[in-house]
């Protein structure tokens, strides 16, 4: 048994092919798949401000893309905002203690289905995240976590990635014993 192909070949491209397009359906393929994800309570904490590459939304956010991620994100077939529901409207009582958790359950789902359109994401927090947050407004309570590049890998998977192993995953950070 090893790792389903789906989860051992993602990966997140630094290079998106800037021909791809993707359709509408495309799209909605993508956030039915987030909407599915598990939440805390069911209470799905998470929005998506979407832009294709050829939609007047992608002229709006690519300005507020950082230096690094200009490079290649404008260039994906999608641009991504993802938002989290932190707070009940208008006061400081957490919406949900998972907003964040949940939403990047979401996100994986979203991934992953990419993935297996032939697809792929870097998510990605180099934005200024001040400025886009000014210019979308999220709603009360809602917060701007990060982005995320959809499109056709333009490179290949780096032979050399790094995670620990799974023996560190168990032992590591906690000092109450077994
Ligand atoms: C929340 C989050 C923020 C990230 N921010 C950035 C970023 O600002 N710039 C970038 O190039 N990659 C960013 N990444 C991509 C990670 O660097 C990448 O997922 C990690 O190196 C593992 O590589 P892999 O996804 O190919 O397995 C981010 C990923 C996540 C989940």
């Amino acid at each position: 048994m090893s790792v389903h192909p789906l989860l051992a070949t993602r990966f997140s491209p630094l290079r998106f092919d800037p021909e791809w397009s993707l359709t509408d359906d495309d799209v909605d393929l993508l956030l039915e798949a987030a909407r599915w994800a598990p939440s805390a309570g069911n209470s799905q904490p998470w929005a998506y401000f979407t832009a294709r590459r050829d939609e007047p939304e992608h002229k709006r956010i690519v300005p507020y893309l950082a230096a690094s991620s200009g490079r290649w994100a404008p260039s994906a077939s999608l641009l991504i905002v993802t938002m989290a529901h932190r707070y009940v409207e208008d006061t400081d009582w957490a919406y949900s203690d998972f907003a964040d958790y949940d939403l990047g359950q979401s996100v994986a789902h979203l991934t992953l289905q990419a993935h297996a359109m032939g697809l792929a994401c870097r998510q990605f927090r180099a934005f200024n995240l001040d400025g886009l947050s000014a210019d979308l407004a999220p709603g009360p309570g809602w917060h701007i976590v990060s982005m995320i590049a959809v499109g056709r890998a333009a490179d290949e998977r780096p032979a050399d990635r790094e995670r620990r192993t799974a023996a560190e995953l168990r032992s590591a950070p906690w000092s109450g014993g077994l």
